[in-house]
């Protein structure tokens, strides 16, 4: 296949011909999952929708009946302004409607919807053994009651509270404990460093800790309590003591206890420039959080769902925290690894809980898949009817395989495409309607209008490609960056006037699915042809020798930019020269020439963010011999980096 030469852009043609021999074929929902499903059709997903995004006022109104509200709305439902050109920006729902997120998730479910005895969570913990449950009356028991602990500690309304916990239901009762109050949480993924837990601490001005002593993560002991003081001594010589530290004793005991903090003195205010938080509102994120867990998981009260995600990171508030319990559903709570005691861990805890609904990342998929079929089939997985997957595009191969060998194919895949500053789901299939397409976001959830911009910010019709933008607001959308309303309006608003810009690259095909093509930042530049690095790493994948691949732009005398690829091999593969003029020539076949790759390098791992997304930024450096990172706090495994500058490639292949 010849790269059409008239043509910018690489993208749908080339796709389209690749996906003729193997790719896009789509898939029905399987009839299981639609029998029972609350949108059972395309059809009816399309009046929903149309009927959310014409009339959102009436759509959300009604959804937001079913939440308690402390005061009502007293003046419009809806009003903002979306374009920089006329002012600012701003986007209130509910203006001056007063709500508890905690009641909403607790006590509404507990007194209003009488469900008290069910279980709120199976708690795993890092060994098969350790096992809890908590329901949700005990979880509202024990959330007053460490809400009480909170106020006595001078907690108030507004004020900010650090968590710094591993995955244990004494996390969940912390950050509601807040929420009751009003008090907000910033959580900190308890993978992160002193020096991390610092500069977030410092970052809102937190009075409060809470962490815990210890804890396993698969094989490794992790101090935390250590690390917490460490980060506490930091504060302190920074000039902010932290008023108090709260320590749950977790391989010591599980109970809450307090213990003072370096220091007593009570916080210093201090101005905070350079917050980066996103704000997001109670009332708009618990309407669009409940919603898109209801419908995109197409959630039944006989549910046991489970998010494999980290609560320090959005989609573990949103969907291990806020959205399942503002339903009432049971689910699970997981401490450890996907490959501790082995790799079959997942698939046990599956069989163990009956999980009828299932929501990872395509890093987990593919670090899975590189162990083959028989840890997940050794399992019987009958219970599952939807999996979903969030944080990166998912390439088909893994697609593939998570549907064929997870799903057994007869589960609904729902590939899910969203952001920490969207709140939840913006583009996703719902299982019980929307025929799948390996890869592909496919269409908006209710109350999202996406738009694809040219350059020259013109929105574009049918087929195209281009930049995702979204038209008008969600309840989810966030409303300001803390402290910085300028930079929220210089970072999303400002590139394309009138519109919501995600950073993100994106194409429709024939069938008016969305395909997410990666990070606008990550978009390589060939001798003028733009390539997307989730195409050309998809391309990799598919070889059967390859588990990951990331893709950076590398300087090229005369292209301008070429490709430097770095793969990981699945296990009992070798790294060999006929084995990189086999994946040029896959490349080659499925892309076009044009990006027939300079350099393969081999990577038995790859730098990620601790939430799993390659950090292709870090990538680019180690290409081009640059040992000047930057910030690299948030890499999860640092030692990668080093091996990687150790073996670059130093010629061109
Ligand atoms: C990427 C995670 C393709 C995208 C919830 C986005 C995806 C960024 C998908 C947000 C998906 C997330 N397909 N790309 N299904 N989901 N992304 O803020 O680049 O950690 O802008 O939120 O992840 O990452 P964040």
């Amino acid at each position: 296949m010849g790269l059409p030469e008239e043509r910018g852009r690489t993208g749908s043609r080339e796709q389209e011909e690749a996906g003729a021999q193997s790719r896009v074929q789509s898939w029905s929902p399987p009839p299981e999952v639609t029998r029972s499903a609350h949108v059972p059709s395309l059809q009816r997903y399309r009046e929903l929708h149309r009927r959310s995004v014409e009339e959102p006022r009436e759509f959300w109104g009604d959804i937001a009946k079913e939440f308690y509200w402390k005061t009502s709305c007293p003046g419009p439902f809806l009003q903002y302004n979306f374009d920089v050109t006329k002012g600012k920006i701003f986007i209130e729902w509910m203006k001056g409607a007063t709500t508890n997120i905690c009641y909403n998730v607790l006590d509404r479910i507990v007194h209003e919807k009488k469900l008290g005895d069910k279980i709120a969570f199976y708690w795993e913990g890092n060994e098969p053994e350790e096992t809890t449950q908590i329901t949700y009356r005990e979880l509202l028991m024990q959330v007053c009651r460490f809400s009480n602990v909170l106020q006595k500690q001078g907690i108030r309304k507004g004020d900010r509270v650090a968590i710094y916990m591993p995955m244990i239901p004494e996390l969940v009762v912390a950050m509601l404990a807040c929420a009751r109050l009003g008090a907000l949480h910033s959580i900190v993924f308890a993978g992160f460093s002193a020096e991390s837990l610092c500069e977030r601490i410092l970052d809102s001005s937190c009075s409060l800790l809470i962490t815990t002593d210890a804890f396993y993560r698969g094989e490794k002991l992790v101090n935390l309590k250590e690390l917490a003081d460490e980060a506490l001594e930091k504060c302190r010589e920074k000039g902010f003591p932290v008023r108090c530290c709260i320590v749950v004793k977790h391989l010591g005991r599980a109970e809450m206890g307090t213990s003072d903090s370096p220091s007593q003195s009570p916080p210093i205010k201090r101005p905070c420039p350079d917050v980066q938080g996103v704000v997001h509102t109670v009332g708009g994120y618990m309407l669009y959080v409940a919603t898109t867990f209801k419908y995109v998981f197409d959630f039944h009260p006989e549910d046991v769902f489970w998010c494999t995600a980290d609560i320090g990171w959005i989609t573990g508030h949103s969907y291990v925290t806020y959205g399942p319990l503002a339903n009432g559903a049971t689910s699970v709570l997981f401490e450890g690894i996907p490959t501790y005691p082995d790799v079959s861990r997942l698939w046990s805890i599956v069989d163990k809980y009956k999980v009828t609904k299932f929501y990872t990342a395509p890093t987990a998929i593919r670090l899975l898949m590189k162990f083959g079929d028989e840890p997940v089939t050794r399992h019987s997985r009958a219970s599952l009817q939807v999996l979903g997957t969030v944080g990166e595009p998912i390439n088909p191969e893994a697609w593939l395989w998570y549907h064929r060998v997870v799903g057994a194919q007869r589960c609904s895949i729902v590939d899910t495409f969203w952001q920490t500053e969207t709140g939840g789901h913006m583009l996703t299939p719902l299982p019980g309607a929307t025929p799948m397409k390996p890869g592909s976001a496919t269409f908006p959830f209710f109350g999202v209008s996406p738009a694809i911009l040219n350059e020259s910010g013109e929105e574009l019709e049918g087929e195209a490609e281009g930049y995702l933008v979204f038209k008008q607001p969600w309840p989810g959308i966030m409303r300001t960056v803390y402290g910085n309303h300028e930079r929220f309006e210089a970072t999303y608003f400002k590139k394309f006037p009138g519109y919501y810009v995600t950073g993100d690259g994106c194409r429709r095909d024939q069938d008016g699915y969305y395909w997410i093509t990666g990070r606008i930042d990550d978009m390589l530049n060939v001798s003028g042809h733009l390539l997307s690095t989730a195409e050309v790493e998809s391309a990799l994948v598919e070889h059967e020798a390859i588990a990951e691949a990331a893709v950076v732009g590398h300087p090229h005398p005369v292209k301008g930019e070429c490709l430097y690829c770095f793969v990981t091999l699945c296990d009992g593969y070798i790294f060999s020269p006929t084995l990189i003029e086999e994946l040029k020539k896959q490349i080659r076949e499925k892309i076009g020439p044009i990006a027939t790759p300079d350099y393969i390098q081999n990577a038995p791992g790859l730098p990620k963010t601790r939430s799993g997304k390659i950090m292709r930024r870090v990538l680019r450096k180690i290409a081009q011999n640059d040992h000047d990172l930057g910030d690299t706090s948030t890499v999860a495994d640092p030692t990668v980096i080093s091996q990687l500058f150790n073996h670059r490639c130093l010629t061109i292949q």
